[in-house]
């Protein structure tokens, strides 16, 4: 999706080209269907796997978006010690001006403001009191503010999803790889108490091999998405005019961490399949009054899709997407492996040898006490106090802020960045080809396999 607003649906050709897949018509392919080869690097591009950041003393950062999400964000950023806000932007002042008062209030100086329309960024980013950018804009406006921070000296930090198309997808790596800077996704969930916990405890291999995982984005935003404010403003139109997956990094991030995604493996190819779409139809029916303009448009993305996702080495992940229809928030979040499983939603536990027959076990705190992350073990505490969704939003930031006061590299880079959101264009790719399998492009060009995480 560009900023330039699309009047006609996507066609079967336009989907491809936003995959970056090869040209439309062709019948089936036997094959997962190649996209384009990783273009070779240019001189001045390199790798920013494990590229730790300069240390600095007091992290200054700007917020681009200062709505509900930017808001939210900035007060785990103030709640952390080592920040300061320098700058911030929306093309609604009175947002602007209610984090500026936000920042104030923390004791902070009053940081610049930039208000003046949809590009006013750029000048934003041309600052040289700033060391990262933080995005929390509605998701077309993502991929040309990191690129502007980026090639403005800046680190990048987006919210999800980075970007929509395998082009955008590059634009990144390759802005990120040539700066010198890092563009990181903020997905907060990988850093959720159970996805923790489970990730500990799949690093100590109580799972055994792990062969397959599960993640979703189910939540029920019928209502949110038909306000007259907030998200009701921009993201229910992703649903009449692209298709697949839009949001799949809330799931998928923690699994990419479960399955050592560039660390020993990648995400190899996908395939996906769609229901009809009914949930947007139905509810406008029920609460839109008929004069209402929202009556003028298609909903064309499917309810609920579902893909699967094969690693290099042969592991699976069912990938859902479903915000359309009446049901209870998930993320499933499930892993499976030779020695035992988890199940989230509420959170089960499968260890073999465990007593009780094939039975789950809670999250009890026997496994608490044993698995529980060294950062949730350390901060949990105060960051369910101050945090947002749980603590796991202080938790990231707080992350963060440690990474650069330290010099360490950042927990994510922008080749997940780039792998995790993918799965919006390539499901879409693969729901034109009748659910044919699509490749993920290697945004690692071969360092995937560099390095094991420790
Ligand atoms: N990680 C999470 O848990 C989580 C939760 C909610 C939202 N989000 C993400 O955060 C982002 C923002 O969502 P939100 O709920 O805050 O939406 P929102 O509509 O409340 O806020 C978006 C803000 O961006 C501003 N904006 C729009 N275009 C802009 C531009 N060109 N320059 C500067 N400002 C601009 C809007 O005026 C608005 O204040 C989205 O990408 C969404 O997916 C993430």
């Amino acid at each position: 999706m560009s900023p330039a607003r699309r009047d006609a649906p996507l066609t079967r050709r336009d989907l491809l080209k936003a995959a970056g897949l090869a040209s439309a018509g062709l019948a089936l392919p036997p094959r997962p269907l190649e996209g384009a080869p990783p273009p070779p690097r240019r001189p001045l591009e390199a790798s920013m796997l494990g590229v730790p950041f300069a240390r600095h003393e007091t992290v200054r950062l700007a917020i681009v978006g200062t709505g509900l999400r930017g808001r939210s964000v900035l007060n785990e950023w103030l709640a952390v010690d080592g920040v300061r806000i320098t700058a911030l932007c929306d093309i609604v002042p009175e947002k602007a001006a209610r984090a500026a008062k936000m920042v104030t209030d923390a004791g902070q100086p009053m940081p610049a403001l930039y208000t003046d329309g949809e590009r006013d960024f750029e000048r934003l980013v041309a600052r040289d009191d700033i060391d990262i950018v933080y995005t929390a804009t509605p998701w077309e406006w993502h991929v040309p503010v990191c690129l502007a921070a980026m090639t403005h000296g800046k680190h990048a930090a987006t919210e999800v999803p980075a970007a929509s198309t395998i082009e955008d997808c590059w634009a990144l790596v390759r802005t990120s790889e040539a700066t010198r800077r890092h563009c990181l996704m903020m997905e907060n969930c990988c850093y959720n108490f159970n996805e923790m916990l489970v990730d500990a405890m799949v690093k100590a291999g109580a799972f055994g091999d792990v062969l397959y995982a599960e993640a979703a984005y189910i939540h029920d935003l019928r209502e949110l998405l038909f306000e007259d404010r907030d998200e009701g403003l921009w993201r229910r139109r992703p649903h009449t005019e692209r298709r697949g997956n839009f949001y799949p990094t809330h799931g998928l991030g923690p699994v990419a961490w479960y399955l050592d995604i560039h660390k020993g493996d990648r995400f190899d190819y996908l395939v996906s399949m769609s229901t009809p779409e009914r949930g947007l139809t139905a509810w406008r029916e029920d609460h839109v009054p008929a004069d209402s303009p929202k009556w003028q448009e298609t909903y064309i993305a499917g309810d609920l899709n579902s893909s699967l996702v094969k690693t290099v080495r042969g592991k699976t992940i069912l990938l859902q997407h479903n915000v359309t229809l009446p049901t209870p928030y998930s993320r499933l979040n499930a892993v499976r492996g030779t020695r035992g499983a988890f199940e989230d939603y509420p959170p089960r536990l499968f260890l073999e040898g465990q007593p009780g027959g094939h039975a789950w076990r809670p999250l009890d705190d026997e496994v608490k006490a044993r698995y529980t992350h060294p950062l949730w073990q350390r901060i949990g505490e105060i960051a369910r106090q101050k945090g947002g969704h749980g603590g796991m939003d202080y938790i990231m930031a707080y992350r963060l802020i440690e990474t650069m006061r330290e010099g360490l590299p950042p927990d994510f880079d922008v080749y997940d960045a780039a792998a995790w959101s993918a799965p919006w264009p390539l499901s879409e790719a693969s729901l034109a080809l009748s659910s044919a399998p699509v490749r993920f492009p290697d945004f690692t060009r071969g360092d995937w396999q560099r390095e094991a995480r420790p």
